[in-house]
């Protein structure tokens, strides 16, 4: 990998990732790490500069996270966030306390732009805070380079030992100008060059992959879902042969999804890889049954395909290795980090806790969805297969409110197959985020020709996001919506209305389960 790294550490905040990736977007490559990462090994990194993330703590508790001082006499440059700001001036002789008034939101900050983290930012930004404590009083050798109303400290910095702090977000949307504020950080303060690229994240990984398994079997957890394929193709340059792709043919997947993914991966598709499709609707359904809790549901798929996969391997013989596609929004919705469940990834919280592999390897793990995206394109994946709909792990396990069964399996279906049909004939495929029908579990009265039903709704959904991570709901004009609507209640037996969800993520998540 290119030298020019920047590491994050990990207090515990919600935007980890996010600095990670905005520091990626300025094509320097950055890892995020735990903020118990030994100085030892920081110094063997390596990096261009270091930032601290924020975090809930209060670094005057003593069981608050906390990194030692000697972080900030390497001569690396620092930039600490929120409770990193904190941390810094805590760590260097400043005072912090728990301010008269909080600051959550967007907040009009006074930028003084002579500093080098300001440079070519204008005198007054909106930033986003999330703060009860502040820096009430800057340690020695610092000064104060930006302000609110109600924060004496908003930013400082100490320019020859190269530490640098915002109480606000810069890695955040709501945050003008955030990006440029992290660019001057990586390029002016810890002398960046940006020659880091995706192809770069594909090298390496291919090169660390081979290094990782040598002689051994891997088997790869293929669900034809955008990651996983990506996951499949890194795994086939590094290995070869010695990857065996397993698809579970579960009965959860999208309309005629199987023969699609075999025609792809399978001995007639342009790569030369060991598929093995697995035909297993009963066995699913048959887990199913009368299970109505989302999470039991996910959980129950989750330890039924590593079963599957492990019988496979066993069929195979020697396999060292399992690798899966998780990416980054399902790492931080499992709850595996320091925030709260959200809801159980199939290939991350829903993993059981007894798994007969040696190791599962995730390649994409720190990546966010539109990142594996370029990923795929680098590696030469086509562009209908990188830009497909998300699709979730368990299915449209997910996508049926109440018990799952094969006949509203084949509803939901029909149901998306229809509604992805009139997208893409509206044109407006490539511009939604993601788009699909789900059943809901209610059934209410209509009437067909001149008699009575009591049939299921289904809902749509469509948002538009990037990251995956929050999501806003997507405007589709109303006569597509109504056509879609008119041919879900003609052709899909068993549904009389349908329905629209027009909620954002928050308050609700992508899926509708
Ligand atoms: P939510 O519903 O959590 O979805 O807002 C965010 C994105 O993640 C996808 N998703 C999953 N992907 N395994 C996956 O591989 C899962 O268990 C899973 N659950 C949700 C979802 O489709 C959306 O793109």
């Amino acid at each position: 990998m290119d030298k020019e790294l920047v590491i994050v550490l990990d207090f515990g905040g919600q935007y980890n990732q996010l600095i990670a990736r905005r520091v990626r977007e300025c094509n320097v490559y950055c890892e995020v790490h735990p903020y118990t990462l030994d100085i030892g090994k920081i110094r063997e990194m390596n990096p261009k500069g270091i930032i601290f993330t924020g975090g809930p703590d209060s670094v005057y508790n003593e069981e608050s996270p906390r990194c030692g001082k000697e972080i900030l006499g390497l001569g690396i440059p620092v930039l600490g966030i929120c409770y990193g700001s904190q941390l810094i001036a805590y760590l260097s002789g400043g005072k912090v306390k728990t301010a008269p008034v909080s600051e959550f939101g967007k907040t009009e900050v006074n930028i003084d732009n002579s500093s080098v983290l300001f440079q070519d930012v204008p005198g007054n930004i909106i930033a986003w805070m999330s703060h009860t404590d502040y820096i009430a009083e800057v340690p020695e050798g610092f000064r104060i380079c930006a302000t609110t109303p109600v924060c004496p400290v908003a930013a400082m910095e100490c320019k020859e030992k190269k530490l640098y702090a915002t109480q606000f977000h810069p890695e955040v949307m709501h945050t003008q100008q955030g990006t440029k504020i992290l660019s001057n950080f990586v390029y002016n303060v810890c002398g960046c060059t940006g020659s880091w690229k995706m192809s770069s994240f594909v090298d390496e990984t291919i090169k660390n992959l081979r290094e990782k398994v040598g002689n051994g079997k891997v088997l790869c957890a293929l669900s034809g879902g955008v990651d996983s394929s990506v996951a499949a193709v890194l795994l086939s340059k590094a290995v070869g042969k010695q990857l065996t792709c397993v698809f579970a043919d579960h009965g959860l997947l999208r309309k005629n999804e199987g023969d699609e993914v075999e025609a792809v991966f399978g001995p007639d598709g342009p790569y030369d890889l060991n598929f093995i499709r697995v035909n297993c609707q009963e066995r699913f359904y048959g887990k199913l049954k009368g299970v109505t809790e989302p999470e039991q549901k996910r959980k129950i798929i989750g330890e039924e395909f590593i079963r599957l996969f492990e019988e496979e391997a066993k069929k195979i013989g020697a396999v060292d290795f399992l690798v899966q596609g998780t990416i980054y929004p399902d790492v931080i919705e499992s709850g595996l980090g320091k925030s709260a469940v959200i809801k159980s990834h199939h290939n991350v919280g829903g993993l059981p806790e007894c798994v007969n592999f040696k190791e599962i390897i995730e390649p994409l793990r720190m990546l966010f969805k539109d990142e594996v995206r370029k990923a795929g394109i680098e590696l030469g994946i086509p562009e209908h297969l990188v830009f497909r709909q998300p699709f979730p792990g368990p299915g449209i396990g997910i996508r049926i409110i109440g018990e799952v069964t094969a006949d509203k399996c084949h509803i939901v279906q029909d149901a998306d197959a229809i509604y992805r049909e009139e997208i893409a004939k509206a044109g407006l495929d490539k511009s939604l985020g993601q788009y699909f029908a789900a059943l809901t579990n209610m059934r209410s009265v209509g009437v067909m020709g001149d008699g009575r039903t009591y049939d299921y709704a289904v809902v749509l959904r469509a948002v538009n996001t990037s990251d995956f991570m929050t999501a806003e709901l997507a405007q589709i004009p109303w006569d597509v919506l109504g056509k879609v609507a008119s041919r879900i209640v003609n052709e899909v037996k068993g549904v009389n209305r349908v329905l629209y969800d027009c909620t954002g993520k928050p308050p609700a998540t992508i899926e509708f389960e």
